[in-house]
């Protein structure tokens, strides 16, 4: 993992307590990177911590912080990065741009409320797009407040100044359109969209921001979905069989590494289907 040379760096995780969250999580630590976990399910995020800690994996070059949030609250979203700073500044920095403020961002909190729209009920519309979308929306934009990015990002291409990344979560549903989910498809094409426009506004800042586009993968989130539709999902995938949450850390990992610094404003399809 130290190709992706993301030692000693520090990423904030939403929707770390669960599935496809918990997996980055996970594949940050083991490339050595801290790790600020977010999700409002604190149980989640101590039971994903202590797998980490339990792992016969070495991360013991990694450091955790916790932080119970609401990606819908904007107030608890502006104490997230708060947090997440002062968790940074308690590890080492060597220079400026080693600041050790936290650069990099994935979104990965993110919840269904299915229903046919004849019977959608005006809430379940509201909460997938509070989370999904607006989740989306609040966490980019303190990450990214005037304050910081100024600060940590300056304006120009000076590549040698140390970069940022954020990794918006979409899904293949978004593209291919879902039975019962409209309200879903509709956050996650809302995430697309503010990836792209994010994407421009920020790349004089030496900022990616990509969108990755999960097809079905095992999570909660996937298992709650009736046997006989999976079975079904199943036969639309090439490959014949749902993702892991582990093949879509290590994308999201890898867009977050300088590896990937000529990469952004795309979406990166991780399905297993050809020719969607
Ligand atoms: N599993 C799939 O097949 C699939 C496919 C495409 C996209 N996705 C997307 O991937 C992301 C992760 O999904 P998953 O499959 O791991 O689901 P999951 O249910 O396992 O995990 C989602 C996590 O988000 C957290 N969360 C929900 N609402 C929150 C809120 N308001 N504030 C903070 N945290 C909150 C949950 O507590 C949970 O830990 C989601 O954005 C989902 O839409 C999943």
């Amino acid at each position: 993992m130290s190709w992706l040379q993301l030692a000693n760096k520090t990423c904030i995780v939403t929707g770390a307590g669960s599935g496809i969250g918990a997996a980055v999580a996970k594949a940050l630590s083991n490339a050595q990177c801290h790790v600020v976990m977010a999700d409002h399910n604190a149980d989640g995020m101590e039971n994903v911590l202590q797998e980490i800690k339990s792992s016969s994996l070495d991360y013991s070059s990694s450091f955790h912080h916790v932080v119970t949030c609401d990606v819908g609250n904007e107030k608890q979203v502006r104490d997230l990065i708060q947090q997440a700073d002062s968790f940074a500044e308690t590890l080492t920095c060597e220079s400026r741009e080693e600041s050790p403020r936290v650069r990099m961002l994935v979104n990965c909190a993110g919840i269904t409320r299915d229903n046919w729209i004849s019977k959608m009920a005006e809430e379940e519309w509201d909460d997938v797009i509070d989370v999904n979308l607006k989740g989306t929306y609040l966490t980019c934009r303190h990450f990214l407040d005037q304050n910081r990015v100024d600060w940590l990002f300056p304006k120009g291409n000076d590549r040698s100044v140390s970069s940022g990344s954020i990794v918006n979560i979409g899904s293949i549903v978004s593209e291919r359109g879902n039975l019962g989910q409209v309200n879903y498809a509709a956050s996650k094409g809302g995430v697309l969209g503010l990836t792209r426009a994010l994407a421009k506004e920020v790349a004089i800042r030496n900022i990616n921001v990509n969108t990755v586009i999960p097809g079905f993968i095992h999570s909660p989130m996937s298992h709650a979905v009736p046997d006989h539709i999976k079975e079904r999902m199943i036969h639309q995938i090439s490959v014949r069989r749902f993702g892991d949450p582990e093949e879509v850390a290590d994308l999201v990992c890898f867009l977050l590494s300088p590896r990937s610094s000529y990469i952004t404003g795309e979406s990166v399809t991780i399905s297993g289907m050809i020719g969607l």
